[in-house]
């Protein structure tokens, strides 16, 4: 399972089903003995889903919009996402190609997963407007919004995760060098996880406000996981089937205003305890929120307006998704704050099934609010995964 408390949390180790080990970088070469799991744990690039969704969460990540370049169109669209399926195929299972840069050499494949999406604009460019999916309709402006188009949305977007920092540059140099005149990067933003091994058991991530940070994801056991998540067979754009809607998020938080509350009011922003992300009404970390349950004071004891409240599926005619961040850290803004925060990326069979709903109610006086600002903003078709010789997307371009 990959999806649910711990599964997020895990690195290498916990993969079941979704990794198989490795033959080594060299493939064949016999050097895989030298790997620890850390390198040698290899994600699938063919199968129902595109990797990188429920794949567990990696220390290290790299998401990219491009945009096509003025004059290309659906035939260099295709032959793109051609290149770029292969040279994914190749680098996560740890091939590197014989003009390759170097960077990772010596390295495993390290979990690395590649993961394209489709922006709303990509489909005037590309003369497919009738197969744009309704999912990609504009989202709905919030009051918190401070949205900065040119680090917003794209023609494609591209996800790069892997537990070793090299590595993942490594692919995105890549599929830099793949997009050659056809595409031009339009943004890229940086973000990382815990490493593998750094807690002495497998744990939920912690995010930079320091909160346990994943607890009530969707589980892959879930029997409405896949409903909620991936696109079914059947609907009105077929090669979307098996596929999920992206919604990335650049979230800012006010790292300086935050750490000036106390422990007991920070917990009280979201309702649950940031030692070990227990709710407020008791328990461990998985036991359930008791949303009706009142102090002594005569108060909730998970506030009105706390976070983990008003996101819950429950408060919102069953809205969920899948959400799997990186943090990020850019140095310190020039007011002197830090640039930092969460790149928050969250996959949902439908957007308004999913992100819309819960946003929209967050965004209505949620208590974590004030200490945050979105300021970039994407939404992106994420097509499913390739079976063995189809490139990414080629049931929408061919
Ligand atoms: C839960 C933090 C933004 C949706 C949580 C939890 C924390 C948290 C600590 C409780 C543990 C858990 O279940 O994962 C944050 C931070 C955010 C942020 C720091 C921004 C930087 C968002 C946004 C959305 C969202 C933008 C969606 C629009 C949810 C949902 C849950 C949740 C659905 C699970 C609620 C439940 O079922 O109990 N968040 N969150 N969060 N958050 Fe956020």
């Amino acid at each position: 399972g990959a999806a649910g408390a711990t599964g997020l949390a895990l690195g290498a180790a916990g993969g079941v089903g979704v990794y198989a080990a490795a033959s080594g970088p060299d493939s064949g070469s016999g050097s895989s003995p030298a790997l620890t799991t850390v390198g040698s744990t290899e994600a699938m690039f063919h199968g129902k889903h595109q990797a990188g969704i429920t794949t567990p969460l990696q220390s290290r990540g790299h998401l990219i919009a491009f945009d096509l370049a003025p004059g290309a169109g659906r035939k260099e669209a295709a032959a793109l996402l051609r290149r770029w399926s292969a040279t994914a195929a190749d680098l996560m299972a740890g091939r590197a190609p014989a003009t390759d840069t170097g960077i990772a050499r010596d390295a495993g494949p390290s979990s690395l997963t590649v993961t394209f999406g489709f922006g709303r604009t990509f489909f005037d460019r590309t003369g497919l407007t009738a197969r744009r999916p309704a999912e990609l309709d504009p989202l709905p402006p919030f009051s918190s919004d401070a949205l900065d188009p040119k680090r917003s949305e794209g023609d494609l977007w591209v996800q790069i995760g892997a537990d070793d920092a090299l590595v993942a540059f490594h692919a995105l140099r890549a599929l830099q060098k793949d997009a050659g005149p056809a595409a031009k990067v339009r943004w890229q933003m940086n973000g990382f996880n815990r490493s593998p091994g750094a807690t002495a058991r497998p744990m939920t991530a912690r995010n930079l406000m320091g909160q346990v940070d994943g607890t009530n994801n969707p589980k892959r056991t879930d029997p409405d996981f896949d409903r909620r998540i991936f696109v079914p067979s059947g609907g009105p754009q077929p090669w979307m089937a098996g596929g999920s809607y992206a919604v990335v998020r650049r979230i800012r938080m006010l790292l300086d205003d935050w750490e000036q509350l106390s422990l007991a009011k920070q917990e009280q922003v979201i309702g649950r305890r940031k030692s070990d992300g227990a709710p407020l009404t008791g328990g461990t970390e998985t036991t359930p929120l008791d949303l009706d349950k009142f102090g002594p004071d005569g108060k909730l004891v998970i506030p009105d307006n706390a976070h983990a409240r008003i996101s819950a599926p429950e408060q919102n005619g069953g809205a969920a998704m899948l959400r799997r961040p990186f943090s990020f850290h850019d140095g310190i803004a020039p007011d002197g704050t830090p640039d930092a925060g969460l790149l928050f990326v969250c996959w949902q069979a439908d957007p308004l099934k999913g992100f819309v709903p819960v946003q929209r109610k967050l965004d209505r006086g949620d208590a974590l609010s004030p200490f945050l600002r979105h300021e970039a903003s994407g939404l992106f078709a994420v097509p499913g995964g390739p079976a063995k010789g189809e490139y990414v997307g080629q049931r929408l371009l061919e």
